[in-house]
């Protein structure tokens, strides 16, 4: 039977790689003791030279397997090293590989005997190398460095699963059924201990303890079953709203026992890109999705997998997104089994960007492709590969050869291939087009027929937009964050109104570090609708609100309500993201008016957002005003709150002067008027209520202060429950909060992050708060207990949290 054995903790780790420390007597005691997932050096938050991890590492660690047994053979798989590496055991060479995304294994059978301590010495090279994917050209990521993914030590017996392929099939109203091709390491067919009795693989389809269909076989040829499970009864398909997930169990056996056993996860579902549009289990389903990097700040890659799994947990169940690109490589499994778990769809892809090397660099890009394909073709989640280097030109053979080999893996999905150049050759079976047409005018997104090359009608989806168009960091001015939010929005509703087309991927979730080509001068490109540290930027908002209000009500405002944080001091429109359906707004409590979702802009959107374009609202009910007139002066005094004086046309002017003849007025009532509903100068306070209503109940409220100021820091984890196995984490976010509960985004504070328990900070623990807030990890060091982590500033009272650790582990070396 298999037994892995989890080699994460315990490594040592120099900066450095010498020939002499392949010697298995060199002691390892100045080394820097560290846990995996590890990132060769941790990095500022932003400003700093990318080259800063760019250099050849070393990792060693002793090895012991103490009762292995006899015929039982040892493999080392490592889930992924960034970029290259190579491996010694007692300084005989095991191997080497090459790329960073995807994993390998090394069998070590004949490196390690029982009882006796060995040593792994790993050369890790995380320069940008030139000879594979993704480098060799400029790219906009960085490939940060290190042991980055996580290592097992593998015992088998002779024969072992080295591999399996389950194709669910599955149709609304016919029966579901399961094709299965499992492949056998067969050792002992060539081994001096070769058994002549045939081998049986066992296997069954269950959930939640039930069996829907058990199958028996031998093997079709040597090392190789291939087996059907038809006709399946009560199967639930997978689905974004509701993932069930089957356990595939394969029992390897021979003369009735069991020399192996391998449970891998099904779904079954169909999903159809179509020239109509994207299907799932035969209904259409616009898709609304964001690209993701998989880096955080300071450890780059090296997260573990609460922080890979809480990523697609924010995309789905926060921002209530259905389908994630995985920009540009192929992404943690962690990642893809929460997609798997949540109901995310995912369009994976193979690593590069932009450029396409020699000969060598396609073999390899080929390779990469191929090892994405064979770890992840059981993920449900995944319906597209991505099988084109991201945005690189057309290239017959080379692109013939990646579609060819993703249909040969996987013939079940359909491919993309990533491109920005209009009518480029499709061999791919979705034309998946990057759409960066919208610069903030009417133009929005370009329409397939015009992008597709001359007479072909194809499956289209647009797998980026806005990105480097509206740059838009989470402290900028409120107009820009503002701005960013409604221009993705935009594209939504285009996506929506314009026919073939399946849906957006936007770019893109979260900020992301980057090379001096790119982003805003510091390493950081601010393309994200959170930031780094996932803490939300207005759009982040815009995306949420598309929800139903079944799965979390939303209702924020993309405005301070300062009076002068707007260019010429303008105070409107005030976009609310909300799934509400109206939203009914106090002033100092006294009720301005109901205002509705923005339905004429934005058609075709779930939930528009609610545009408010006067502050007078129904104020001037009961008043002398006619209803018409009422109507008028709401609108021109929204103008003036929005545009300015000078943004009045003349007839605006004409009305305008006809208004105050006709109630005897003269331009200071007028002022007084405007100033007095919507300025509100010289008030004692300045609260903006807002309720908002979801089917005539209230559902949510919030207050908004043009008088606010600086409170309290607020504290908050995003679990409060770790585990003292592997090493895990928690992300843990500090907000400088006016009296309503609001973030003051321009309050510069410093924070002191203390932790005390067993625990430690990731990255520095004296942070300014960016854009009033910031958040930091805090990681186990191995033992239970309680961490508890104080954030002190010299102006508030500090904030505190605690964080129980549970279960017991090897002890965990924080480096
Ligand atoms: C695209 C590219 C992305 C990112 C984006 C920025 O061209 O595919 O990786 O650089 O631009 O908007």
């Amino acid at each position: 039977m298999r037994e892995i054995v989890s080699i994460c903790s315990n490594w040592n780790y120099l900066p450095d790689f010498r020939e002499a420390f392949l010697d298995p007597a060199v002691s390892l005691a100045a080394w820097q003791g560290v846990s995996l997932p590890h990132t060769n050096i941790e990095l500022p938050y932003n400003g700093f030279d990318e080259g800063t991890y760019q250099f050849v590492s070393c990792y060693a660690r002793d090895l012991e397997v103490s009762a292995r047994g006899p015929g039982r053979r040892a493999f080392l798989d490592f889930e992924g090293v960034m970029a290259a590496c190579e491996l010694w055991i007692d300084g005989q060479r095991l191997g080497g590989h090459e790329g960073g995304f995807t994993p390998f294994s090394f069998e070590v059978t004949d490196f390690l005997a029982d009882g006796k301590r060995h040593r792994l010495v790993v050369r890790v090279d995380s320069t940008e190398r030139r000879d594979f994917p993704p480098h060799g050209h400029v790219v906009d990521y960085l490939t940060y460095g290190g042991i980055y993914r996580e290592v097992n030590l593998r015992l088998q017996d002779f024969d072992y699963i080295s591999d399996a392929f389950a194709r669910p099939s599955y149709r609304p109203g016919e029966a579901a059924g399961l094709e299965v091709d499992v492949a056998v390491d067969a050792a002992s067919l060539d081994s001096g201990t070769k058994s002549e009795s045939p081998l049986r693989l066992v296997a069954a389809l269950r959930k939640d303890g039930r069996e829907f269909a058990r199958s028996d076989e031998v093997a079709a040829a040597p090392g190789l079953f291939s087996f059907a499970m038809t006709d399946l009864d009560d199967i639930e398909p997978w689905d974004i709203d509701s993932p069930v997930l089957y356990d595939l169990e394969l029992l390897l056996m021979r003369e009735g026992r069991t020399i192996d056993s391998l449970t891998i996860r099904v779904g079954f579902r169909e999903a159809r890109f179509a020239p109509e549009g994207f299907f799932l289990n035969g209904r259409a389903v616009p898709l609304i999705g964001l690209n993701r990097h998989q880096s955080w700040p300071y450890v780059g890659y090296a997260m573990p997998a609460r922080a890979q799994r809480r990523d697609a947990e924010i995309l789905k169940r926060e921002l209530g997104l259905n389908i994630v690109r995985t920009s540009h490589y192929p992404q943690s499994r962690h990642f893809l089994d929460a997609c798997d778990e949540f109901g995310l769809l995912v369009f994976e892809e193979m690593p590069g960007w932009q450029h396409i090397g020699n000969a060598t660099w396609k073999d390899a890009a080929a390779r990469f492709l191929e090892a994405m394909i064979r770890r992840d073709r059981n993920h449900p989640s995944i319906c597209l590969w991505g099988v084109r280097i991201n945005e690189s030109t057309d290239d017959h053979q080379f692109y013939a050869r990646t579609n060819e080999l993703a249909r040969r893996l996987d013939p079940t999905r359909q491919t993309g291939g990533v491109r920005f150049i209009d009518k480029s050759e499709l061999l791919e079976d979705v034309y998946t087009y990057n759409d960066f047409i919208h610069a903030g005018g009417a133009e929005v997104l370009r329409k397939p027929g015009k992008v597709l090359p001359r007479g072909l009608r194809a499956p289209y989806l647009v797998t980026e937009h806005n990105g480097h168009m509206f740059p838009a960091k989470r402290f900028d001015n409120e107009e820009r964050v503002a701005e960013q939010a409604h221009r993705h929005l935009s594209v939504l509703n285009a996506a929506r109104a314009i026919p073939g087309i399946s849906g957006a991927i936007g770019w893109c979730a979260f900020d992301y570090n980057t090379h001096k080509e790119f982003g805003s001068g510091d390493r950081i490109c601010y393309h994200g609708v959170m930031d780094m540290f996932r803490i939300p930027k207005y759009a982040a908002f815009a995306y949420a609100s598309q929800k139903p209000p079944s799965k979390g009500i939303v209702l924020e405002a993309a405005s301070l309500f300062a009076k002068g944080e707007r260019s010429s001091a303008r105070l409107l429109p005030i976009h609310v993201y909300t799934n509400c359906d109206e939203i009914i707004l106090y002033r100092n409590d006294l009720l301005v008016g109901r205002y509705f979702p923005e339905r004429d802009e934005f058609p075709r959107l779930p939930h528009p957002p609610v545009i408010i374009r006067d502050l007078i609202g129904d104020q001037l009910d009961g008043s002398s005003f006619s209803p018409r007139d009422r109507k008028l002066i709401r609108s021109l005094a929204g103008k003036v709150l929005a545009e300015g004086f000078e943004g009045l046309s003349w007839l605006d002017l004409a009305r305008f002067g006809i208004l105050l003849l006709k109630y005897r007025m003269n331009l200071a009532d007028a002022e007084k008027l405007v100033a007095g509903y919507a300025l509100g100068w010289g008030s004692k306070e300045d609260r903006f209520q807002f309720v908002g209503l979801v089917d005539g109940v209230e559902a949510a409220r919030r207050t908004y202060g043009g008088d606010a100021y600086a409170s309290r820091l607020s504290i908050a984890a995003d679990d409060t429950r770790l585990s003292a196995g592997a090493w895990d984490c928690t992300r843990v976010e500090v907000r400088l909060e006016d009296q309503y509960g609001n973030l003051c985004p321009y309050v510069a504070e410093t924070v002191d992050i203390e932790v005390k328990g067993p625990g430690a900070v990731i990255g520095p623990t004296r942070v300014a708060l960016i854009g009033g807030c910031v958040a930091y990890w805090v990681r186990t060091s191995g033992s239970a207990g309680t961490i508890t982590t104080i954030a002190r500033s010299a102006r508030f009272a500090s904030a505190e949290i605690r964080i129980q650790v549970a279960g017991s582990g090897e002890p965990v070396s924080i480096g």
